[in-house]
């Protein structure tokens, strides 16, 4: 690595006390990426300042009207030059998971090795709250090649905006002696059906299908 590790005393507290820290996560990828040296950067000047620096605006993919979330760096000096250049763009990329979220091990080492080698920062969310895998940060001009990547492998961006979202099913069948029909089938076949509005968002708002196998509804 480069670039010199900033020091983050506001970010270090996050560290105290008996749980995982989101900041140790963070500090271990730094090791090896500029990128998220300078995150630390702007995150530790937001918890200095108490203000947030990122705003959103257009990035994607040819054929798709969504399922990257763009976040550029408000943070600038006098001369409108980003103070943390290498996180000035930190878009993420929504990729949506497979229905009931099984992977194997083998899986998920190819998918942080593409998310490294096409210009990621390393961090990935499994999952966040929209049901994607969330792959954070990285440059406007990698995202195509990244896509690519992930698509090759069989994946397919999420939705975002107004549009049919990503889906999530239980576990289910596959191991749940409750499941009361096939809801990874289910997924794939009411998505795959309404995948145009998932891509090319023009609806009013957004929406939603997913699939509890019964009414435990875990
Ligand atoms: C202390 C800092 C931050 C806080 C408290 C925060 C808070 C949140 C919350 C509550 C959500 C919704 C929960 C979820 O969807 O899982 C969210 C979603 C999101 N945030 Fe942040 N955020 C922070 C920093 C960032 C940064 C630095 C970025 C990128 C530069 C970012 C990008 C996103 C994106 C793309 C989503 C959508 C996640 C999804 O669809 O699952 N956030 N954030
Ligand atoms: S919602 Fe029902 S079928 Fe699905 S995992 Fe939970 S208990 Fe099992």
């Amino acid at each position: 690595m480069a670039k010199q590790m900033i020091d983050t005393p506001n970010l270090d507290e996050l560290e105290n006390g008996p749980w995982p820290s989101f900041v140790t996560g963070l500090k271990r990828l730094a090791k090896d990426s500029d990128m998220m040296v300078d995150l630390m950067g702007q995150l530790e000047t937001s918890y200095q300042t108490k203000m947030g620096y990122w705003k959103g605006g257009t990035v994607g993919v040819f054929g798709y009207g969504g399922g990257v979330i763009p976040r550029f760096t408000e943070l600038k000096d006098a001369n409108h030059k980003p103070i943390f250049p290498e996180a000035a763009e930190f878009h993420t990329l929504r990729i949506q998971p497979p229905a009931g979220m099984h992977y194997s091990s083998d899986l998920l080492r190819k998918m942080c090795d593409v998310w490294s080698a096409t210009g990621g920062s390393g961090l990935i969310a499994f999952h966040g709250q929209s049901g994607d895998i969330m792959f954070q940060g990285i440059k406007t001009a990698d995202v195509q090649p990244a896509f690519d990547a992930f698509n090759e492998m069989g994946f397919d961006l999420g939705g975002a905006g107004p549009a049919l979202r990503t889906s999530m099913s239980c576990v289910g069948a596959a191991r749940c002696e409750m499941s009361c029909y096939d809801e990874a089938k289910a997924l794939r076949t009411v998505i795959n059906n309404n995948l145009d509005d998932m891509h090319r968002p023009s609806l009013p708002y957004k929406f939603k299908f997913k699939f509890s196998g019964c009414p435990n509804d875990c």
